[in-house]
């Protein structure tokens, strides 16, 4: 796990080392900010600022996902703390309350050492049009609760759509700040979340009531826009110690996504397509080697993706494969080995990770061509790979990886320790707009930003 291992002055002091060696031309990387973010700790908000809305068995940590391939779905997810019922989900389009629509939860509920879990409900509603304002409501009596949320257009290839990315994101003031940040940009249309929810494992017997905190800490936005969930370490909670073997259990019981709608065999790896966008998530934390069930599902999944339908083709996995930290340098490895041949061969667009606690993006750069014996390791310029964006930087109580390594690899464009939410802006096939927003700043302003060309479409070298 991540720790605080230097303080601000350090980085301030290689910070100007490093404008010194960059000055004298012996560094060829890219650019390390020069931004110092005031040194604030990282504290784990009260859980009296986590209320349960109010009356008895109020429908609380309401989240909404994907619910089928194409977005023409969506997956309801609630808790109710005291009953099981009411376990329906009421809805109806914009204008029409008339026509409302019911459909049933699948309930479930879990132990966790010697936590008891509420009914956790998640119910798939279908056939939904495109680009259209549904409303829906949870609960009965005084606890009723109303949100709404809006369809994606249909997939096409030139259908503009906003995602906002966040990862890390924790349950501190921190991650706060960047939650609001992210609420109050109005351009971002779903979430692209890159693993590591709660961190309610670093509480003792990994707390289980603080993944309740974090269900009614995301639900301002997780209510009303989907978020794409990516599965991080902080989901395993496999403590042996206290008898819970199972992996990802409160995670997989509490965040369901559509994987069977890819022929996906495990909601750890899937896929859909949203807009002008092919998104797929993989898993840092399951088998990836030959022979594996991820490995023969993503090699099977490449086949599938139309350029000419959804030209955008998006990677999100928790582990990043280039990435300039110390903290957890390398960890991303093994997969980069075993899968950047398919993503150059197949001109994947984007791949977004977290896990490091601070902002990075890479060059378009691939190192596809070593074996053991031929020495070629270097990563190399290739308008065919994609670029590797770090964006680990939800604000969780682990706190900033501020310790990079120098100097600055030549695959690294741009980094920086601070906090802080992405938007990627596809206009068309061939365009998209891409911005990291710190939180110290309005949104209006980007720490970072470039133009994405399109792979398969207008496959030019960018300049930010
Ligand atoms: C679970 O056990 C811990 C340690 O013994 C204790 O502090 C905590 O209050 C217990 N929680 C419940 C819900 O029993
Ligand atoms: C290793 O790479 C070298 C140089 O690219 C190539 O000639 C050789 O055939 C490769 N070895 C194997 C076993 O693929
Ligand atoms: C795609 O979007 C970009 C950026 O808005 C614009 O410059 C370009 O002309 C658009 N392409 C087409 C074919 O409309
Ligand atoms: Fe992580």
């Amino acid at each position: 796990m991540l720790r605080k291992s230097s303080k601000l002055p350090a980085m301030g002091f290689i910070t100007v080392l490093f404008l010194l060696l960059h000055s004298v031309g012996l560094c060829s990387g890219g650019a390390t900010s020069q931004y110092v973010r005031k040194s604030e700790a990282s504290i784990d908000m009260p859980l009296e600022l986590f209320p349960p809305p109010s009356g008895y068995n109020a429908p609380e940590q309401v989240h909404i996902t994907q619910g089928d391939h194409v977005g023409e779905g969506a997956i309801i997810s609630w808790v109710t703390p005291l009953e099981r019922h009411p376990n329906v989900v009421t809805y109806w389009e914009e204008g029409k309350i008339n026509q409302k629509h019911k459909t049933h939860s699948i309930t479930k509920s879990y132990r966790y050492y010697n936590y008891s879990s509420g009914f956790i409900h998640h119910a798939t509603i279908k056939n939904l049009k495109c680009d259209t304002q549904y409303f829906y409501e949870l609960g009965k009596h005084n606890a009723i609760r109303r949100f709404s949320f809006t369809t994606p257009p249909k997939v096409g290839p030139d259908v503009p759509y906003t995602f906002g990315i966040m990862g890390d994101l924790g349950q501190t003031y921190d991650s706060k700040a960047t939650l609001d940040h992210y609420v109050s940009n109005p351009k971002g249309q779903a979430v692209l979340f890159l693993g590591d929810l709660s961190y309610a494992d670093h509480y003792p017997f990994h707390d289980n009531t603080r993944w309740d905190s974090w269900g009614r800490f995301i639900e301002k936005s997780a209510a009303y826009q989907p978020w794409i969930w990516t599965a991080g370490n902080h989901e395993l909670d496999f403590v042996p110690e206290i008898e819970e073997y199972t992996p990802f259990k409160p995670y997989m019981h509490r965040y369901h996504v559509p994987y069977r709608a890819s022929q996906s065999t495990s909601p750890l790896w899937y896929s859909v397509k949203r807009a002008s966008a092919y998104i797929i998530v993989l898993s840092s934390y399951s088998a990836y080697g030959k022979y594996t069930p991820q490995y023969t599902w993503l090699q099977q999944e490449f086949p599938k993706v139309n350029r000419a339908e959804t030209p955008w083709l998006i990677v999100l996995v928790h582990s990043p494969w280039y990435n300039s930290n110390n903290h957890h340098f390398m960890e991303g490895e093994s997969m980069r080995v075993m899968f950047e041949p398919w993503f150059v061969e197949n001109k994947v667009d984007l791949v977004f990770a977290g896990h490091v606690h601070c902002y990075e993006r890479s060059e378009r750069i691939s190192n596809v061509k070593y074996n053991i014996t031929n020495g070629l390791s270097t990563p190399v310029k290739d308008p065919s790979a994609p670029v590797y964006l770090t964006i680990g930087d939800g604000g969780n109580s682990e706190g900033l990886a501020d310790s990079f390594t120098y100097p600055q690899p030549s695959y690294s464009a741009y980094r920086e320790a601070s906090f802080g939410h992405a938007t990627l802006e596809i206009k068309n096939r061939t365009h998209a707009y891409y911005a990291w927003h710190r939180n110290q700043d309005s949104n209006a302003v980007t720490a970072d930003s470039i133009w994405f060309y399109n792979r398969y479409w207008y496959p030019n070298e960018e300049s930010s």
